[in-house]
């Protein structure tokens, strides 16, 4: 019996019925571009988030978290958007549309524990979403697999806790498989896995979280959503998913609209390029676009930060062939790509430029595409 099934059974004096997980994801690249029916390519990352449960049979919801003081509990027929805050409102969203669904479960005891960095850009509130509806519907008998995970995963970010988000995150950590990236269409959610394995070309992808986390960024994240519609609606498209450079040039959009719309745009275009670049293992193209897109995410689409930029340029300086901020921007972590041999040396360069900058000393590891949400034991 492992730590997470001891510590459930003294907290809640019965044995769990298994354990679940779900991890965090790094998005290789195609930022901000699902909520435009863009592409993205995520992989998922080996930090995970497990839940241990068990089974109640009276209408109620009672949850745990190793990383937190708090527990709580609530009864199932009460929950609704708005009704619960803070990190419990991650465990009763998915309850909750579960049961929208019509899942026969009358409860549930959840201990949680997780090593993904929470608030870095490496989607831990959608880990954790995924990962009780997983447990939850397994609970129910009926587990929820591939996009159903994925969606109703997201309905309980977009619905009941409140964020305008897209649905790369849920998607990769439902569906994700080790050593590969997942490239994924969100106008019609088709999808297909590209082999993604840089230790086999002696390279290495390493996440560098800056420990930044910005207060602005669920409003920045919304503001800019609603700015990438409005340049849609101006140019008379669905989505700017049917926008070209050419028509964001001469087309009707504010200074604002066109610079985020041709970011979008461009992005796009990157996905593919990386994409068949990762079909010849050309990681050389790779890299390149990686900064590319850093420049467009920093310039036009104006979500990176100064340590972001930073930990971005010291990594450049410090051999590495591309990186780039991952996920919604505002803070939270980079992703490099370099040498294996030339790592410790970056890892050093980058540590003493934020030193140099009086910045907190960033975490920095490697990753390798890893498996999607499953059960453990
Ligand atoms: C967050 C959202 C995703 C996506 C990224 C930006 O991670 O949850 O849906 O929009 O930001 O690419």
């Amino acid at each position: 019996m492992g730590q997470l099934q001891r510590r459930f059974e003294s907290l809640t004096a019965s044995m769990p019925a298994g354990v679940w997980s779900a991890p965090g994801r790094v998005n290789l690249i195609g930022e901000h571009t699902d909520y435009n029916r863009g592409l993205v390519l995520p992989i998922c990352i080996q930090p995970r988030i497990f839940v241990a449960a068990a089974p109640r049979v009276d209408g109620r919801l009672r949850g745990w978290s190793v990383q937190q003081e708090d527990a709580f509990e609530v009864e199932l027929a009460e929950l609704a958007p708005g009704r619960i805050s803070g990190w419990a409102a991650y465990v009763c969203g998915p309850a909750w549309v579960l049961r929208e669904l019509g899942a026969a479960f009358s409860g549930a005891d959840l201990l949680i524990d997780s090593d993904i960095p929470s608030g870095g850009g490496l989607s831990s509130s959608a880990a954790l979403q995924v990962a009780i509806a997983l447990t939850l519907s397994s609970l129910a008998g009926r587990p929820l697999e591939g996009k159903k995970l994925a969606l109703a995963a997201h309905r309980s970010e977009t619905e009941f806790v409140g964020v305008p988000c897209g649905v790369m995150d849920q998607v990769v950590i439902s569906l994700g498989r080790h050593g590969t990236a997942l490239l994924l269409d969100s106008a019609d959610l088709s999808f297909k896995f590209l082999p993604f394995e840089p230790a086999r070309s002696g390279l290495s992808l390493l996440v560098i979280d800056t420990g930044t986390r910005r207060h602005l960024r669920q409003e920045g994240y919304a503001e800019r959503r609603a700015t990438c519609e409005a340049a849609a609606q101006a140019l008379g498209l669905p989505s700017l998913r049917e926008a070209s450079l050419d028509l964001l040039a001469s087309g009707p959009l504010s200074d604002p609209q066109r610079r985020r719309a041709r970011h979008v745009v461009s992005e796009n275009d990157r996905v593919l390029r990386v994409a068949r670049a990762l079909e010849r293992s050309d990681f050389a193209t790779i890299g390149q676009a990686f900064l590319a897109s850093h420049r467009s995410l920093r310039d036009d689409f104006e979500v990176s930060a100064s340590e972001l930029d930073l930990a971005v340029e010291a990594a450049m300086e410090g051999g590495a062939m591309g990186a780039r901020l991952t996920g919604a921007g505002f803070g939270g972590s980079v992703i490099a790509l370099a040498r294996t041999q030339d790592r410790d040396r970056l890892v050093s360069h980058v540590a003493a430029a934020f030193n140099s900058a009086g910045l907190v000393h960033p975490r920095i590891f490697e990753v390798a595409a890893s498996g999607g949400a499953r059960w453990d034991e």
